[in-house]
């Protein structure tokens, strides 16, 4: 809760903050990776800090927690942070670096707004750093717990067992496990974080959505290459895994972790809804439901450039196949050409008008997040409530429509 004392503070000094928190953060940043360059070693992701979007999602954190305490200072807005929170532990941070993260966050703020930061305008922000900080470590603290790990044990060692080529960018791994650990299960729709060295010998982390139900002892997921584009470098570590890594080599994964998670004991509907390399996470739900037997009505509803082009389709033909309530709609940009069998082949973008969507029933989303932010609106707009529609980002998320 926040103090009656710091509350007209920060209301009064929100606009100013709000209007310069992308700046702080950018400042932050400078400050914690000079003072702590180790952070680039295997916990930060330095293509997000290069893009801009990690300073973007911190900055834009910190600005909806704070207006959040402001318009209801008796409540803690702890839903919007479990997110940050999975991306965390999905890390392994450790509760010590919060202080780290403050220091560095304080003096980010001290630079860019000056003489406007009295002690009584710096003690109103720190107390709001640590409600953020302290919900974080709380709801941290619980999801390594749950899964008996600690933030220095979330790492295992996986072998590649296969690497499968889906389409002419996209590239299937399934791992085995190497080590005595008791592998940690994972829920339909989490990620893990893969630490990949880097010929700079730095390690880079990234995550990647499990692609299969699963399996105990082996796991799967795929990756997009990330060709360079309107004058920025090739994505770092999918070239990595496509042109690095191979059969026997062994990379360190992280337990799975992530919000997105499918609920099959609520009985209703599921419909899932992506758009390119955004099929993983529902083709991991797909065939987790697959593997349970589900009778549930299930749709699936994929946008892709082409057939040629949607990754894990023969997995998902299968388990569609396997489901007897489950049905598929394509949209393909470069038209309505379809070979697998589908309920529905539509050209151009998706449109929700051109299919029956089921009554109350549970979606989940993954894609680019303009795609993501048109579905929803038109999801809204037919009446589903926003706590029925679930979504990940791929990368550092910038819309927080959770925040709406
Ligand atoms: C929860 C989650 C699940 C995910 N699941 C999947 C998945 O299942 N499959 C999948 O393929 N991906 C997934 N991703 C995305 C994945 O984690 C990586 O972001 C993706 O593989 C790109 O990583 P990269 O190292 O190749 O690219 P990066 O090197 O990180 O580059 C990313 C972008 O930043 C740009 N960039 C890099 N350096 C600079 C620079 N100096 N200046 C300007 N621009 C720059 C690059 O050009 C590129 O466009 C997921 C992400 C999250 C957060
Ligand atoms: C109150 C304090 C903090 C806030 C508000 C915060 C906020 C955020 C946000 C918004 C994200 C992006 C989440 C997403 O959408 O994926 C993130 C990611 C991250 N945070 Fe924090 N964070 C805090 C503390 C820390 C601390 C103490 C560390 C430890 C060094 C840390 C390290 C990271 C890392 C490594 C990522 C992933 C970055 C990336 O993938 O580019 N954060 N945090």
């Amino acid at each position: 809760m926040l103090s009656d004392k710091s509350r007209p503070v920060i209301e009064a000094t929100l606009p100013a903050v709000g209007a310069r928190i992308q700046e702080i953060a950018q400042c932050f940043y400078r400050h914690l990776f000079t003072a702590h360059p180790e952070l680039l070693d295997g916990t930060f992701n330095r293509g997000n800090q290069a893009d801009g979007s990690q300073q973007r999602a911190l900055a834009g954190s910190v600005a909806a927690f704070a207006s959040a305490l402001v318009k209801t200072p008796d409540r803690l807005p702890e839903n919007l942070l479990i997110r940050i929170a999975h991306k965390h532990t999905s890390l392994g941070l450790r509760p010590e670096q919060y202080q780290i993260v403050h220091d560095n966050l304080m003096a980010g703020i001290a630079e860019v707004l000056g003489d406007a930061v009295t002690p009584e305008v710096a003690a109103a922000w720190d107390e709001v750093y640590w409600l953020m900080a302290y919900t974080l470590t709380h709801v941290e603290r619980g999801l390594y717990s749950a899964r008996g790990v600690t933030p220095q044990t979330i790492w295992r060692q996986w072998e590649v067992e296969k690497k499968i080529q889906e389409t002419d960018d996209v590239v299937t791994f399934v791992v085995k496990r190497v080590e005595d650990h008791l592998v940690k299960p994972a829920l339909p729709g989490q990620y893990i974080t893969v630490q990949v060295p880097l010929p700079d010998g730095t390690r880079q982390p990234r995550q990647y959505s499990l692609s299969r139900a699963d399996q105990g002892d082996s796991r799967q997921f795929t990756v997009k290459r990330v060709y360079s584009a309107a004058g920025k470098p090739d994505g770092e570590v999918s070239t990595m895994l496509h042109t690095g890594v191979g059969v026997g080599d062994v990379l360190s994964i992280s337990v799975p972790f992530g919000a997105l998670v499918l609920d099959d004991y609520s009985g209703r509907p599921m419909v899932f809804i992506s758009a390119g390399i955004g099929v993983t996470p529902m083709a991991g739900m797909l065939s987790h439901l697959a593997a349970a037997g589900s009778h549930l009505p299930i749709m699936l509803l994929h946008a892709d450039h082409s057939e040629n082009a949607f990754a894990l389709r023969g997995q998902i033909r299968e388990d569609i196949a396997a489901l007897p309530n489950a049905s598929i709609y394509v949209w393909y940009e470069q038209g309505a050409e379809s070979q697998m069998p589908v309920q529905g082949v539509f050209p151009g973008r998706m449109d929700l008008s051109q299919v029956r969507l089921p009554e109350n029933a549970s979606y989940h989303m993954c894609g680019p997040v303009p795609f993501m932010h048109g579905i929803r609106s038109a999801l809204i707009e037919l009446g589903v409530p926003s706590r029925d529609i679930q979504y990940e980002v791929f990368g550092p998320d910038l819309w927080q429509a959770d925040y709406e």
